[in-house]
Formats: C-alpha cells, structure tokens, sequence
C-alpha cells in the first residue's frame, strides 16, 4: 500500500503518537504492515482519535515523557526501529501563551532529547523531525516561505518551534551527519485538519461539537484565511521523505515544507458554512460572529513547496472541497451515526486519499 512497501515489516517509532497528526500515521502506517511502536506523554484530549481507534491494541505504546533523556533513550535502544518519527510536542497556539515555559521545554529540550537518542543508534535508521511552518520568521509578506528562508518566531509557541530547528541544525551538523548509518530530515507544516481532532481553540472541533449538539458555533475571526489542508496531505509528505531518504534517493540532513494548493486558501467563515451544508444544516444559520480575538494572530503565513515538487515528487493531493467532505463524513459517523467503525471509515478515508493521488500520478500512491 504505497511508498514502494519501504514501510511492510519494519519497526516503526512515532513520539506523539497519540494526538492527532500521530494518530492517523500510527494507522496509515499499521495498514501497511508496520510494526508501530508509540511514545507519548499521555492521550491528550476526550474523545481521542487514539481511543476511538482503539490504536492501543494494536500497536506497541509507551507513555513517557520526551523531556526524559534517559527513558527516550532506553526506549529507543530497547525497540531498535528502522525509522523514527518525532511529532511530540506542546502544539497549541494558545496553550503556549498559558504555559509558555513547558511549551518551550517540550519543544527545545524534547527535540534536543531525540537527537542525543539519535546520536547514541549503531544500526540503520531513518530519522524524520517535525517542527512546523511556524518555525519560520513570519516577515508578514506575501510570498511563500522557502526552506533557505530564516527561522524565528516572536509568539511563544512559533518562537519554540524555530528553537527547535537551531536545536536540529546544531545536532546534524555536530554529530549527526558524521553518523554513515543515520538518515535524516526535517519537515514544516501548516494548519491541518481532518476527523478525528479534538485538540482545544480548533476551529472544525468548536464546529462539529456545536452542530451535533444543535447549537451556533461562535467564530472569533470569520474574515481569517488558512491555507487549508487535509491531515494526510503533510503525512504523505512525511513518509515520502521517509521512503526517499531510506533508499537514498534524497540528500541527506535537508528540511522540506509540505504545503496545500494555492486554493486552498478560504476563510474560517467558507469553511464553517461549507461543513455545516455537508451536515446537512442551514449554512446561513449555523455561526455566531464575536470578532473577539484573544491575541494578535500573524498574517498569513504560505509555504512554497518547489523543493518537495522537485526532489521527491510530491504535491498536495485533495481539493478543498474533497478536504470539507472528508471532514464531515469522519465527524457525522462519530457523532451521528453512533455505531460506525471508526477504523473501517478510517481506513476508506486513507485507501480513498491513495486512489486520488494514483490518479494524478504521484510517485508515493504506487
Ligand atoms: N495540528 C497542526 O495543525 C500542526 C501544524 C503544524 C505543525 N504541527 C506539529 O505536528 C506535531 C503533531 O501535532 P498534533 O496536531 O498531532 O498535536 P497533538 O497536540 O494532537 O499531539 C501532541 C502529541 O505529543 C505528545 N506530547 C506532548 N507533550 C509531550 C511530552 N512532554 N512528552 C511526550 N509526548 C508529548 C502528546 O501526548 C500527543 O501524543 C507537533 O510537533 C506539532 O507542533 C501540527
């Protein structure tokens, strides 16, 4: 099932498994025969993704903090994976305001703790680090963010994710890219969205929760856009780079952004009203409009995703309005149609997303 079966039988370690993004990559990758093994601080909302999937039966999990050097460490040295995955992290923007210091010591010191681990493996193994778009120094212009372009960030939770890539950068050029058995890559993204998020200050979860409930969802910056996209879209990106380092045909120690298309781009309002006619509500009817915006928010910050085009071929797979539809039929079945497998739908949603990139040929649908 894709990626040149690089993934069949091999072990797999994911950090932060079980939110989100790590959810959905936990499953991908159990679909396609790899032996997943999690580490996570704890499951970090309810209902959970995890949970729902019931991913803990099958797949081998540990709950350790990453900040913890020498339990990482021991963990990695026990399981001896084939490839790591690091998506661990405090992720909320506005969880970084409320807890500013353990935002920063998740994000610098756990990414430090994965690269002192990394240092210390003797066998081959394919390392992929995820920061974020907002590791970028947002200059609030108008052009893509390419990969040269500085790291930064002035809010905490961005300022902790360009920290991260300095942290990153110093370990590969210091150790790590002296170590022949070691593959290793960077990758930033943006916004993602998807069933299965239940994350605080979301805008689809404030969304699905109000509708399945008959209630108006407040929004708070109806007129903000967001280059919108489908979680699996950074995923794909993610193992492509995995898959491409792994049988090197990629340069070694690189970053790469995985970014939507450029019409993708729609307003918090467009989406709400898109999604509540997928649920099958008045789109007029559905929002309540409070313009009060807790903190300032950055411009709109777009990646350029040249790089990704041209040296692992990849590209976003899904339109916005199949991302929408994704979106609904995932949430519909959790909360309307109650005794839906969540893992089947899961797995559709996955096998569907493969078919749309075989037709547009890109090279890891194959
Ligand atoms: N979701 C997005 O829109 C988005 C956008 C850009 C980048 N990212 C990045 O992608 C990664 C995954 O994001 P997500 O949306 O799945 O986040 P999430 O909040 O849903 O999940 C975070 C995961 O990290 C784990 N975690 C948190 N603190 C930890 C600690 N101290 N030790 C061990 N594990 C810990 C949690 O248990 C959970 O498994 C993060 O690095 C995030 O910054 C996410």
């Amino acid at each position: 099932m894709a990626f040149n079966s690089i993934f069949k039988g091999k072990k797999v370690l994911i950090t932060g498994n079980t939110g989100f993004k790590g959810s959905w990559l936990s499953t991908w990758l159990h679909l396609m025969g790899a032996d997943v093994y999690g580490y996570s601080l704890s499951i970090p909302t309810n209902p959970s993704m995890f949970e729902t999937l019931k991913l803990e039966e099958k797949i081998h999990q540990h709950y350790g903090d990453i900040c913890n050097k020498e339990e990482f460490n021991d963990y990695v040295q026990e399981v001896q994976p084939d490839f790591l995955i690091h998506l661990a992290a405090q992720a909320l923007v506005l969880t970084s305001y409320r807890e500013p210091f353990e935002t920063m010591t998740t994000n610098i010191i756990g990414t430090a703790v994965v690269c002192e681990a990394i240092m210390k493996i003797d066998w081959e193994c394919t390392c992929v680090l995820i920061t974020s778009d907002k590791a970028y120094d947002n200059v609030e212009w108008i052009w893509g963010y390419r990969e040269t372009d500085r790291v930064g960030g002035k809010d905490i939770y961005s300022g902790s994710k360009g920290a991260a890539e300095l942290v990153i950068k110093s370990y590969w050029h210091s150790f790590i890219n002296k170590m022949p058995n070691i593959k290793f890559g960077v990758t930033r993204a943006g916004n993602v969205i998807g069933g299965g998020d239940w994350a605080k200050d979301r805008i689809i979860v404030d969304c699905v929760k109000a509708f399945s409930e008959g209630e108006t969802v407040e929004i708070r910056s109806p007129k903000a856009t967001r280059p919108w996209q489908h979680v699996l879209e950074p995923l794909s990106g993610y193992l492509t780079l995995a898959q491409y380092l792994a049988e090197g045909k990629s340069e070694n120690g690189e970053p790469y952004n995985f970014g939507p298309r450029a019409e993708q781009t729609k307003t918090v309002f467009e989406l709400v009203q898109d999604l509540a006619s997928l649920w099958g509500l008045d789109r007029d009817k559905v929002a309540k409009l409070t313009g009060d915006i807790p903190f300032e928010e950055a411009t709109l910050l777009k990646l350029n995703c040249d790089k990704a085009l041209s040296y692992l071929n990849w590209h976003s797979t899904l339109h916005y309005e199949e991302c929408v539809r994704f979106i609904a039929e995932w949430y519909r079945a959790f909360y309307v149609e109650k005794d839906k497998d969540m893992y089947a739908l899961t797995e559709k949603q996955i096998k569907e997303y493969i078919d749309e990139a075989k037709k547009q040929n890109l090279e890891w649908a194959f």
